[in-house]
């Protein structure tokens, strides 16, 4: 919004002489002054007019400062000449000048197009007032263009501007700052940060709006109509493949993971819709596939709307070096070095090995990786760790990082305690749950999957209780944990077993909670179910008092550990937070204005979530993708998501809160309603409420700020739309669900926005950046498991050599050389903060700024985030917080709020982005 406190000093009133080069804008502009000059100068009262004008031709002879609308404006009659420069963001590491046809454009002022759009009306017509436009030049000053405008005096406040981009190339515009003659702190600015296409692609405008944000009801009458346009616009028709330079955001089913074209065993299900539900993903229209025609033609770099792709730092990052091109071309350049892909290590001190003496690399890969380097030099700073390693490399091998795990205590991994530890402090710490039903029984079809009571009975449980106390007692003081992996993998076991070197079984693992307040693991129930030629085959294993049954419970522990690591990966990291939040950031853009408070405040938690998610569909969770081709579910990966989604995902549960009742590790108090956690030591929650609490009292203090009462809330047009969209088409498949939470009262938008906002931080934090730490040395998480149990079959072969060598049975059973390899690269890789991250309550939008209570709250938050820095630091000296202050432990610093770049292990970024 341009702020016309006081009228400044006309600089130049030359309407007619626009320099721009643009004569029948100039000429437009100047009729428009004169028109205006003589019905202007009968304002009356003349408090802005002191001294104003003196200096130049022709002077200001009144002024008027009008409130309208919690909009200062100013009356004056004649001319005010405003000055824009326009910020251009230079490509990084590409000379500016360099860009052939344009810079003749620029030569002849061909540049930018400016319009400026009044915040009022005519009070003569009512109709929107004329633009006033002219074009930019290119300065001498990099990345600057400037242009002359000569904006009537009645023009009023200007609420908008739009943006022709008469290149041939897009242009990212960081700012267009607006001075009114030559006062300086007249300056306003309108915060752009978005690329504008050349109106040779689509010759519609760009519109800026003004830095002060609306309520769809107070929008000023000068720019209503384009509130509501530009929504048409980003919301689009629907048909048609999207360009890369579209702004459209529109909804799809995941239907491009398979790629039957390429291969007909890359054919895989649609996911979204009655038999697979699913929340939506971001239409691309890319045609269907010959062969089947409810599958999307995988071809070319997928669509993500324009200004939702990584800034260049983060795509240098990311996407160009690394997993497009650094896995797409290092890890397949990998694989010759091992004639046998299925070979697994040999000893264990080969695993270590790879931090130490590391992998021979070819000379083809070492040529190609300095190549690499060569041309992203120019970001050579910021390249990630796996690429860096290989570029620097003067012995050709490929070394990786010591995981803050096993550089901290190398034999933490086969210990039960941090087994147990893990749980709650480690990279997957939402899944551990309150035992409230005894006897465990599965609720899946006996006649299908066998017997349904478990092995974990009464006789076994207290077996093992470290303390002396019943089943029953345990339960009634909340003292018994399960991680249940048994009626959500059952089915899919015989399955997964068809796959080529991969094995699984439906896991329980129950847990007692020690006067210590650790976890200590009681007991593991693996189970087959029955299948037309099997029966079913369950067994208890505990760590007994012998050799034997020590061995076979470390074997299955480490296949629990595989299961979470599975579940990890595909359920709290990818579905509840990467996918789950697409639709809220497609709908908040379709349905919310870029001036709509609420958008303002989401936005910096969207940011880069869809192009990441655009890269996992390309790379990660697609047909024979890394997931696939590492972890356990293989072509079963994204269905058992969708199972997941379908039967345990609900929008209320995913606040922290909410979350840790329904597991049972937290209560609710009846007095005061705050909740009570069930294990005191528990560093996820801990920290986690935190967080929490201070996310939503922002939250509070923002929607306070811009509602002044529910019925405010209940009556915003786009708020109410934007979730009605969430629920019906971003998560259509569980549309009518009761649990949705209604938007009608402040308090109830309180509480949805702060859900979101801690999804896309502290959750995703919590599930993201431990995942080298803790999976670095993949047995600690491994991410398949390759041979049965030695006992189930009783194979005497098998027997025997677990017999003689247990050792070289649980390496057997361990992720292959290949696997280990590309999977510790890939959590490299998603363990690591961009340069250009932005933590929680660290950078305010320029929305925020220009609200001195909003910008308060902000601060606030920001000083809540930093103290939270210094009690995590606290927690984790504290020798009596057994779960993240030890001999060897890894401290929980996940949810600590910031972080400097690269692999940390803390650092809670806005938004979703890796
Ligand atoms: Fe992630």
């Amino acid at each position: 919004m341009i702020h016309l406190k006081q009228p400044l000093a006309l600089a130049s009133a030359k309407g007619g002489s626009n320099a721009a080069g643009a004569p029948l804008f100039a000429a437009a502009a100047c009729c428009g002054v004169q028109r205006r000059a003589a019905g202007g100068g009968s304002g009356s009262g003349r408090r802005g007019g002191r001294g104003v004008g003196r200096a130049a031709t022709p002077r200001i002879s009144c002024s008027t400062i009008e409130e309208a609308g919690g909009v200062s404006a100013v009356t004056v009659d004649r001319t005010l000449t405003v000055t824009a420069t326009v910020t251009v963001q230079p490509p990084i590491g590409v000379m500016y000048a360099a860009r052939g046809l344009d810079d003749l454009g620029d030569l002849f002022g061909k540049t930018l197009l400016l319009e400026l759009v009044s915040s009022s009306l005519d009070p003569r017509t009512g109709m929107e007032k004329e633009r006033i436009s002219a074009f930019a030049h290119r300065t001498m000053k990099e990345g600057k263009y400037v242009a002359e405008l000569t904006v009537p005096a009645t023009f009023g406040p200007v609420g908008a501007v739009l943006v022709e981009n008469e290149h041939h190339k897009e242009m990212f515009i960081k700012d267009i700052r607006l001075v009114t003659g030559a006062d300086d702190s007249s300056a306003v600015t309108f915060d752009c940060n978005s690329w504008v296409h050349s109106k040779f692609d689509n010759p519609e405008r760009r519109v800026f709006f003004t830095v002060k944000s609306y309520l769809p009801s107070s929008t000023p009458k000068g720019i209503s109509a384009l509130r509501k346009k530009e929504l048409e616009t980003l919301r689009g028709d629907g048909r048609g493949e999207r360009k890369f330079f579209d702004r459209v955001y529109d909804y799809d089913v995941y239907n491009d993971l398979g790629d039957p074209d390429y291969r007909i065993e890359h054919l895989r299900p649609v996911v979204g819709g009655d038999d697979l539900p699913y929340p939506r993903r971001c239409r691309t229209g890319r045609p269907r596939s010959e062969i089947d025609r409810r599958t999307e033609k995988r071809r070319g770099p997928v669509y993500v709307p324009r200004d939702e792709q990584f800034s260049e730092v983060k795509g240098m990052t990311f996407s160009a070096t690394t997993l497009r091109s650094g896995l797409h071309a290092v890890l397949p350049a990998l694989e010759p070095l091992l004639a046998n892909q299925e070979l697994r290590f040999p000893h264990f001190p080969a695993i270590d090995s790879l931090y130490s003496v590391g992998i021979p690399l070819p000379a083809q890969l070492n040529a190609a990786a300095s190549a690499a380097a060569a041309t992203t030099g120019v970001v050579g700073g910021v390249i990630p760790r796996v690429v860096r390693m290989i570029e620097d490399t003067t012995d050709h091998v490929l070394r990786f990082e010591v995981p803050e795990m096993l550089e901290r205590d190398r034999f933490s991994w086969f210990r039960d305690e941090e087994f147990a530890r893990q749980v709650l402090a480690g990279v997957n710490p939402v899944c551990i749950q309150l035992l409230t039903e005894f006897p465990i029984v599965s609720k899946l079809a006996p006649e299908v999957y066998g017997p349904p009571e478990s092995a974990l009975t009464k006789e076994v449980l207290e077996g093992q209780m470290v303390e002396a106390v019943t089943v029953e007692e345990a339960m009634a003081q909340r003292r018994l944990f399960i991680l249940d992996y048994h009626d959500v993998f059952l089915p899919y076991v015989h399955r997964v077993r068809e796959l080529p070197e991969t094995t699984l079984y439906a896991s329980r693992t129950v847990f007692f909670l020690t006067q210590a307040g650790t976890l200590a693991p009681l007991a593991i129930e693996l189970t087959r179910p029955q299948s037309p030629t099997l029966p079913q085959w369950k067994q208890a294993f505990v760590h007994g008092a012998d050799a034997t049954s020590s061995w076979l419970w470390k074997l299955a522990k480490a296949h629990v550990v595989t299961h979470d690591t599975g579940y990890h990966q595909l359920v709290s990291h990818w579905l509840r937070t990467h996918c789950c939040v697409e639709p809220y950031i497609i709908a908040a853009n379709r349905q919310l204005s870029r001036m709509h408070p609420v958008y303002r405040l989401l936005h910096p938690h969207f940011r880069y979530t869809m192009e990441i998610n655009a890269l996992a569909r390309e790379s990660l969770i697609n047909a024979d993708g890394i997931i696939e081709e590492s972890f356990w579910p293989g072509r079963y990966a994204v269905e058992l998501s969708s199972v997941a989604y379908a039967t345990t995902w609900r929008f209320d549960a995913e606040a922290l809160p909410e979350d840790l009742v329904r597991r049972g590790l937290a209560v609710r108090r009846e007095d005061d309603g705050e909740i009570e956690l069930t294990i005191k030591d528990y560093p996820y929650a801990n920290d986690g409420l935190l967080v929490w609490g201070s996310i939503k009292q922002w939250a509070s203090d923002y929607v306070y700020f811009y509602y002044k009462s529910d019925e405010d809330v209940a009556g915003d047009e786009e708020v109410q739309a934007w979730w009605e969209e969430v629920r019906t088409k971003g998560h259509a498949d569980k549309k009518d669900e009761p649990w949705w939470p209604a938007i009608d009262t402040r308090d109830g938008l309180v509480g949805v926005l702060t859900t979101i906002m801690w999804v896309t931080s502290g959750h995703h934090a919590a599930v993201n950046f431990g995942q080298y730490h803790y999976g670095g040395y993949f047995p600690n998480r491994p991410t398949t498991m390759r041979k049965t149990m030695p006992v189930e079959d009783n194979r005497e072969e098998d027997t025997k050599k677990f017999m003689a060598r247990p050792e070289e049975v649980l390496l057997d059973t361990l992720p292959s050389q290949m696997q280990a390899i590309k999977v510790m690269a890939t959590l490299d890789i998603l363990s690591s903060h961009s340069p250009d991250e932005e933590y929680m309550g660290e950078y305010a939008e320029p929305a925020w700024l220009a609200e001195p209570m909003v910008k308060a709250a902000f601060e606030k938050f920001g000083g809540r985030m930093k103290e939270i820095e210094g009690t995590v630091d606290e927690r984790n000296n504290n020798p009596e917080l057994r779960n993240r202050c030890g001999a060897g432990i890894v401290p929980y610093e996940l949810l600590k709020p910031f972080s400097k770049p690269g692999v940390t292990g803390r650092g809670i970024p806005n938004s979703i982005s890796i």
